[in-house]
This record gives structure tokens, sequence and C-alpha cells, in this order.
């Protein structure tokens, strides 16, 4: 496995991710067969699947099992695929492309595309509790939930989210950018981190290492977001580049400017491996999926 690229990694991850996640999609009564299909829409649209792939990245190189990671990267994928439909909806961001299709409240509907976030958020935490394997110890897998509940919630994603579509906010604060990003972005991706650190039994102090680094990346992970929602290309991204200017969201290129902005993602990817620098194991790989994260197109 050692002489594979990174590309090929990162692809072998996310074959054994996809077969997993297909595995733990509930059988739905027919009286809500357009929900299953709503939720599947979305789900199964592709993604790059970074969050799950980073918990499974983060345990493999702390030591841990992969196989244990899985569940629980399919909850994350759950809850991240909530959140882009419910960020989609015409009272948030009012998109009408994702993952290279239609919205799904333009597909089903804005009732169906809110149940189905709702749904697909509940049934994570369903996963997250129950999901195989069992030999995971309760007292590992209450941290791993309380965690989740955290950073998806009020101190995490939601409130990020609250903060970025505030009428006022103004388009030159700082602090108040750095809130958004923290939380709406920064919180889930440093969770995933953080789970893989918890599920490979890491050392406290390597366990803090692994939180900055999953902050620093968060950071550069929507500082880009930012930047191709200027420079991307629709094809690639399978979103609609532009959106931000129109809905007047607060990003990097909005106060910094474009270049700046690319500055800005670099010293995060610079500190984040500073970080990994500082845990005495082999993370060579972490470090390979925060280039990607940097370079990204899509
Ligand atoms: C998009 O996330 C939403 C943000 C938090 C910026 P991704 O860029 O990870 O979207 P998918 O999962 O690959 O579609
Ligand atoms: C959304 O940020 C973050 C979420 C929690 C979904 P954006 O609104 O910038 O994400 P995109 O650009 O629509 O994917
Ligand atoms: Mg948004
Ligand atoms: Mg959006
Ligand atoms: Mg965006």
């Amino acid at each position: 496995m050692g002489n594979l690229s990174f590309k090929e990694y990162y692809a072998e991850k996310l074959a054994r991710f996809e077969s997993y996640l297909k595995r733990t999609f509930p059988v739905l009564p027919e009286q809500v067969g357009k929900l299953e299909e709503s939720m599947k829409y979305s789900l199964f649209a592709g993604g790059k699947r970074l969050r799950p792939i980073l918990i499974m990245i983060t345990a493999e190189c702390g030591g841990g099992d992969v196989e244990q990671t899985l569940s629980f990267a399919c909850a994350v994928e759950y809850i991240h695929t909530y959140s882009l439909i419910h960020d989609d909806l015409p009272c948030m961001d009012d998109d009408d492309m994702r993952r290279g299709k239609p919205t799904n409240h333009i597909q089903y509907g804005e009732a169906l595309a809110l149940l189905a976030g709702d749904a697909l958020l509940t049934h994570s935490f369903r996963l997250l509790s129950s999901g195989a394997p069992k030999t995971i110890l309760p007292e590992k897998r209450l941290k791993i939930i309380n965690l989740v509940a955290e950073k998806a919630g009020i101190f995490g994603m939601v409130s990020g989210q609250v903060a970025d579509i505030d009428e006022n906010k103004k388009g030159d604060d700082l602090d108040w950018l750095q809130f958004i990003h923290a939380n709406k972005t920064g919180a889930l991706i440093t969770a995933c981190i953080q789970i893989g650190a918890i599920l490979a039994d890491t050392s406290e102090k390597e366990f803090e290492l692994f939180t900055r680094f999953g902050e620093e990346i968060g950071k550069c992970f929507q500082i880009q977001d930012d930047i191709l929602d200027e420079t991307g290309n629709k094809d690639k991204l399978g979103k609609n580049p532009g959106t931000d200017l129109i809905n007047e969201t607060l990003t990097y290129p909005k106060i910094f400017g474009l270049e700046k902005s690319k500055k800005l993602a670099n010293d995060s990817y610079d500190k984040a491996l500073a970080s990994l620098k500082l845990i005495s194991k082999d993370t060579t790989r972490l470090g390979e999926t925060a280039r990607f994260i940097l370079k990204r197109d899509h």
C-alpha cells in the first residue's frame, strides 16, 4: 500500500467507503418511498467524501483500524449531505445545482428536501450509536456522539450557518468571517480528525496536535471553497460558481481579494503541516490530503 500514489490511495479509501455507505442505507416502508428516493438522490450523488475519508486516514495514521471507522465515517457523510440540502434551499443560499445535478428541492420540492435533511441528520445518530462494529467500547462511542452533536450543532455548523446568513454582518468584519469559517465548515472537519484520533487511541498531546491540524485544514478548505466560488468551473465544481456574490456572502476574497486569499489558504496549510510534524507517527497520507484540500479545483 505504501507504493500507491496519493490519487490511488484516496481512490482505494473512497471505494471502501462507498461500498460500506450503501450497506448502511436503511430499508424504509413503502409509504415513504419518496423520502427514500430523495435521501438517496443526494447521498449517492458523488461528492468527494472528504470528511469520511479524513476519519479513515487519521485513524490509519494514528495506528488504528480503518474497519472500525466506517460507521462513523458514514454518519458524518449523512450529516454533511443534510447540510448541503438545507444550505441550497431558497431560504438559505437558493442554489439549483449540487453534485452535478439539480438540487434536492428542485427535484423533490422544498418540503421533502427539508425532511430528507432531517432524516439524514437523525439517522446519522443511529449509525453513531449502534453502527457496527460492536467491539468499540461504549465510552468511546459516547465521546464521539457527544463530539458530533457539538460540532454539527450550535457549537459548530448550525451557528456558522446562522452567522453566514445574518443580514447585519459587515462586509469587512474579519472576526465575523473567521467565526463563520471555523463553525460552518471547520468544526465538522476538525471533528473528523478528532474521531479518527479517538478511534486510534492517541495520547492527549497528540490529540491536541491532530485537532490543530484539523482546524487549519478546515480553514484552508473553506478559503478554497470561497476562491472556487469566484474562479471555479461549473462542470468541475458540480455547483454554480458566483452565488456568494449574488447572496452577499462574507468570504475571504471579499475581504482580501483573490491573491491574498490564496496566500492565507497556503498559510493554513503550512500551519497544518507544522502540527503534523510534531506527531511521532507516519502522517504522510494526512499531509498529502491537506495538500489536496489546498490545491483542489472541485
Ligand atoms: C461543500 O462541501 C460545502 C462546504 C462545506 C463548503 P464539499 O466541497 O466537501 O462537497 P462535496 O461533499 O464534495 O459535494
Ligand atoms: C456551506 O458553505 C457550508 C455548509 C455547512 C453546508 P457554502 O454555502 O459556501 O457551501 P457551498 O459553496 O454552497 O457548497
Ligand atoms: Mg451557504
Ligand atoms: Mg451554499
Ligand atoms: Mg461556497
